[in-house]
């Protein structure tokens, strides 16, 4: 087999965004496209010379391709072996796992989440640190600043991987491992939570339905709900994965999963119902003709967590990303835990994960984690919300509405206005930008402003500094609202106005999300003078 050194030129647009690169299935199939990128990453964590290092994906079109070409290369730029899931699958909660636990030099995760799949739609590469959680910022600088020096790829000449039996094989001088994508990750479930208590619920006649959209979930859940903890066969829903997810948006949300909402919201409604995304990291909480915020998800299991075996000492703190509500802060200061807000994406929670000064922490976009990997982690959250209502012998409706009784209602959404020409988002930024000092004391849609800032994130830990994370304008009682850009599209804009009101009176508790939060919308068009701006009014998705 002959290692080849291929000449290229650096590709431009290699900026890895919050989670790894993600552009449209056809830009990464141009020519040399994939290939500089994964040059990028071996060049940019100090090359792959006897590294092991892990491969897995969500199974969606053009996966199992880019992974026979990553292998290849890892082979000849002189890695020592590569473990991949079974298939070139691997959810990316199990592929942090295998990377802690195999104490490997990191891993390779082909995924672009939720977005749809196939060859009109997205493809993602991004790159996990031997903790196991997305690239640091310094690293991640580090491979894009490769992308950009780029004039040349090594290769091997070779037949592909099997990819389809488990065992060992060798490509050149390298061991390629095929390993179940499940069984490793499904051990540690086990031990984290109580599934006697969970099989026993289930047995008592709990009914769950979850939806894997499709997506690598499927067959976690179906080993893990049906197979270890007696879920009913068909408990799990679209559980075989598709490379276009069956055509829909594998995004565990109301509006995407609306198979699961119709049943969740239907006669004889199961009395738990949950989903999550293309790569298993998400999850979406439901009871009975009830949708459970991830804000208020995230408070709940801080609330609750020492329910379980695994968190029965405490916590040692929570984070939530900045906009995230503060629902979690309320729990935090009851129980006098510390509670850190960092930016938006999972690669902020690293540090405080592994300096131990939090134990669990969540995002409002459908993302909650704790410790026991370095990644958010779909399957996980269902498993913990289990284990509490299993110990609390209480149903989803009545722990929220007990929650809020004790700890007031944080009312949440997210406005997504997708699709935005870049220089027109920026220019609204940057205008709200140069007002935010001359906001405070101002009277908007009847609602006083209190404060405002542009969020700059100060690790803790390292010290590094993360500036331009998003515009805040505090509000009186409580309101909030956050405005910031995603960085996880892959065409146009998608401005993100996250809005917040709190309550603490129960006769409230009951309201619809966005009448209750009426102020607080018309506060945040008329500050951030969107329809001025994009010619918008109303945004293209509630979350
Ligand atoms: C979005 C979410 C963010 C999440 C990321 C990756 O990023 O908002 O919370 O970490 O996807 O799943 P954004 O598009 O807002 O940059
Ligand atoms: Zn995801």
């Amino acid at each position: 087999m002959e290692r080849l050194t291929i000449e290229t030129t650096p590709i431009d647009g290699q900026k890895p965004g919050t989670s790894g690169l993600r552009k449209k299935t056809k830009v990464f199939m141009q020519t040399h496209y994939l290939e500089n990128f994964v040059q990028a990453i071996f060049d940019g964590i100090g090359g792959a010379d006897g590294k092991t290092l892990v491969l897995g994906g969500d199974g969606r079109y053009f996966g199992d391709r880019a992974a026979q070409v990553i292998l290849r290369m890892a082979a000849a730029n002189g890695a020592a072996r590569v473990i991949v899931g079974q298939g070139a699958l691997m959810s990316t909660p199990a592929a942090s796992n295998l990377i802690r636990k195999r104490g490997t030099d990191g891993g390779i995760i082909l995924s672009a989440s939720h977005n749809p799949g196939g060859p009109d739609e997205d493809f993602g590469v991004k790159f996990n640190g031997p903790n196991g959680g997305p690239a640091s910022e310094e690293v991640t600088g580090r491979i894009f600043e490769a992308t950009t020096k780029l004039s040349a790829y090594r290769i091997l000449e070779a037949q592909d991987a099997d990819l389809s039996n488990i065992g060992e094989q060798t490509l050149g001088d390298m061991i390629v491992e095929v390993v179940d994508p499940v069984a490793d990750y499904a051990a540690l479930m086990e031990e984290l939570f109580d599934f006697d208590a969970i099989r026993a619920l289930i047995d008592g006649g709990f009914r769950l339905c979850f939806d894997a959209m499709h997506a690598v979930t499927g067959p976690y859940a179906k080993a893990i709900l049906e197979g270890k903890l007696g879920a009913s066969e068909g408990s799990v829903i679209n559980a075989v994965p598709k490379p276009d997810f069956g055509g829909g948006h594998p995004d565990p949300n109301p509006v995407w999963a609306k198979e699961l909402v119709d049943i969740m919201g239907g006669v004889n409604a199961p009395d738990f119902g949950a989903a999550s995304d293309g790569d298993g990291d998400r999850n979406m909480i439901m009871g009975p003709g009830m949708y459970v915020a991830p804000s208020d998800s995230l408070a709940v299991l801080a609330a609750n967590a020492d329910l379980a075996p695994a968190y029965v000492k405490g916590l040692a703190g929570v984070a939530r990303s900045m906009p995230t509500s503060q629902a979690v802060d309320v729990v935090a200061d009851a129980k006098g835990l510390d509670c850190y807000e960092t930016p938006t994406g999972w690669k902020f929670f690293g540090n405080l994960l592994d300096d131990g000064r939090i134990t669990l922490c969540g995002e409002e976009s459908a993302g909650t984690g704790s410790d026991h990997v370095r990644e958010k982690d779909g399957l996980w959250a269902v498993l913990l919300w289990l284990n509490i209502l299993a110990v609390k012998k209480q149903g989803v409706v009545e722990l929220m509405q007990a929650h809020w009784a004790d700890y007031g209602r944080n009312f949440y959404s997210r406005h997504d206005f997708e699709g935005i020409e870049t220089e027109k988002a920026e220019a609204l930024m940057g205008d709200l930008r140069a007002r935010l000092d001359d906001l405070p004391g101002k009277t908007v849609a009847g609602r006083s402003i209190e404060a405002a800032d542009e969020f700059d994130y100060h690790d803790p830990v390292d010290g590094s500094i993360a500036k331009r994370q998003g515009l805040r304008v505090y509000l009186d009682n409580g309101g909030r609202i956050v405005l910031r850009l995603s960085g996880t599209g892959t065409s146009g804009a998608t401005l993100r106005v996250y809005l917040e009101d709190r309550s603490e009176d129960p006769a409230t508790f009951d309201r619809d999300v966005q009448d209750a939060l009426g102020e607080v919308i018309e506060a945040a068009h008329q500050i951030a003078r969107i329809e001025h701006h994009t010619g918008r009014t109303e945004p293209d998705v509630r979350a």
